[in-house]
């Protein structure tokens, strides 16, 4: 190998490596910082929708929400056979409100919402076989959340419990205790006999990682791009100092070899 691809080798090889490197760090950065950011806007948004269960939970108990209005309001639609889903008692059921500001939340950020609870009232609450999956989790660690990346779906998921309040229980508490005298809530319900400081289902939210793939993706293009032209801009600059210096050396040669 002539002398001056040996002195270009070794000035080049290093920066060379040094870019590729720095590229892989960026990338693996940029994709924790990506996965740590949705992770945080979810737990915002169900903390945010727990904060809105307790505040129609604290309106109820100080009687700033005008229950016997609601009922009466209620129970004409309940006679009429209407849909009481529909109904202002039904929208301040504080799980109910949260779960609506959660709903809206999720909309806006892209996230798809889940409430899953075995032996759920509502059919839709019904785990799926992945919902099933993350109760276990959150059940098993007993902790106040959980999150996982799961790499083979392609989907990232932040779950917390649903723990029981006291003004749970008019609904789902001890039958026995049924204003109706029959086991059951106001909406003609079974009460479950739930008691308070149990968990009862998951808030459970997922969003793709595709979004953060593509935005790595695509910044490591571009990092790639720029660590090239460098190198191609460096390696330009090199030939140049080298065969600069080459010719010094060959100058002094032909001086050396005239004497
Ligand atoms: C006034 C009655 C009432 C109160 C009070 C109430 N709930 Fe419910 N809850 C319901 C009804 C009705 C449903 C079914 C909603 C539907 O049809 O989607 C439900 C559904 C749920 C679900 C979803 C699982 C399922 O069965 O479909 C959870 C979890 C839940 N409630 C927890 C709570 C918690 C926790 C509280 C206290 C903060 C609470 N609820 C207070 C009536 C009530």
């Amino acid at each position: 190998m002539k002398i001056r691809y040996k002195i270009l080798l070794a000035s080049t090889w290093g920066a060379v490596a040094t870019g590729i490197v720095c590229v892989a760090v960026s990338r693996s950065t940029l994709r924790t910082q990506g996965i740590e950011q949705t992770r945080n806007a979810m737990r915002t948004a169900l903390i945010g929708a727990e904060s809105v269960r307790d505040s129609f939970s604290a309106m109820g108990e100080t009687g700033v929400l005008q229950k016997e209005h609601l009922l009466s309001d209620f129970r004409a639609i309940k006679t009429a056979g209407g849909d009481v889903t529909g109904t202002a008692l039904y929208q301040t059921i504080p799980i109910i409100a949260g779960w609506r500001a959660l709903d809206t939340v999720s909309r806006q950020q892209g996230f798809s919402l889940r409430v899953a609870k075995e032996n759920a009232r509502n059919p839709k609450n019904v785990p799926t076989a992945e919902d099933t999956r993350i109760l276990a989790a959150l059940e098993r660690q007993k902790g106040d959340e959980y999150f996982e990346v799961n790499e083979a779906l392609g989907e990232m998921f932040y779950a917390r419990p649903i723990i029981l309040t006291k003004d749970c229980l008019s609904c789902h508490g001890d039958p026995a205790k049924s204003a109706s005298g029959d086991g059951k809530d106001i909406f003609g319900q079974k009460m479950e006999g739930w008691k308070v400081g149990e968990a009862h289902g998951a808030f459970i939210l997922k969003q793709s990682t595709r979004e953060i793939d593509r935005f790595v993706k695509e910044s490591t293009q571009t990092m790639l791009l720029v660590v090239a032209l460098v190198g191609v801009i460096s390696l330009g600059v090199s030939l140049w100092i080298v065969a600069h210096v080459l010719r010094g050396f060959a100058a002094i040669e032909a001086t050396l070899s005239e004497r």
